[in-house]
């Protein structure tokens, strides 16, 4: 094969390789919700198990819409509360994908309080959650390759295959 053929043939397959797989951007999620009293306990702090359920609710769908399959989660970080929420405040959810395996995705969640009458924001922690991608009888199925574009998207795969590593040890 000639020296010109073997490099269209090459960037063919990089194209390929391109279209078959998915950008950050693609399946970024922002899920809020005001948090009312059933979240709280009665002193008015949002109970941590409601936050994850807002972190897991939005993690799933960044998960659903990279795959376009079923997900369940399996596995979520420890996860530190570095600031509390309150009820009336709007809990913002910011979730996306730092790194596909090959059936499992991992997710990287932020979560804000902002006290709308005040617009006072708090950061109020990070989650990294493990999603698996299912097939018509419940196994795990192999999910699109996630491409990271930019410096910041590569530092997330790069610190979430240590986690990766991490977990499995
Ligand atoms: C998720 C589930 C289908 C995986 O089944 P399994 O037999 O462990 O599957 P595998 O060993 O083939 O692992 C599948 C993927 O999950 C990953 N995985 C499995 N256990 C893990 C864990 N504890 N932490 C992180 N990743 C994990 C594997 O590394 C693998 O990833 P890869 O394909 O990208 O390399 C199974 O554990 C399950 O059904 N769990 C219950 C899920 C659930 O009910 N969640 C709560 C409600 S959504």
């Amino acid at each position: 094969m000639s020296a010109t053929r073997d490099s269209e043939r090459i960037e063919t397959q990089v194209e390929q390789a391109e279209q078959a797989s998915k950008t950050v951007d693609e399946s970024r999620v922002v899920m809020a919700r005001s948090m009312q009293p059933p979240d709280a306990n009665v002193w008015g702090n949002v109970h941590g198990g409601a936050i994850m359920r807002l972190v897991d609710e939005a993690g799933g769908a960044v998960a659903v819409r990279h795959a376009r399959r079923p997900c369940v989660t399996v596995a979520m970080d420890s996860m530190t509360f570095k600031q509390p929420a309150y009820i009336g405040d709007l809990l913002t959810v910011t979730a996306c994908l730092t790194y596909t395996g090959h059936t499992s995705m991992e997710v990287e969640a932020h979560i804000e309080a902002e006290n709308l009458l005040t617009g006072n924001k708090r950061n109020v922690g990070t989650s990294y959650l493990v999603y698996v991608a299912l097939d018509e009888n419940g196994h795990p199925t192999p999910v699109q390759p996630l491409t990271p574009h930019t410096d910041e998207e590569r530092a997330r795969w790069r610190a979430a295959e240590a986690r990766r590593a991490r977990r499995a040890r």
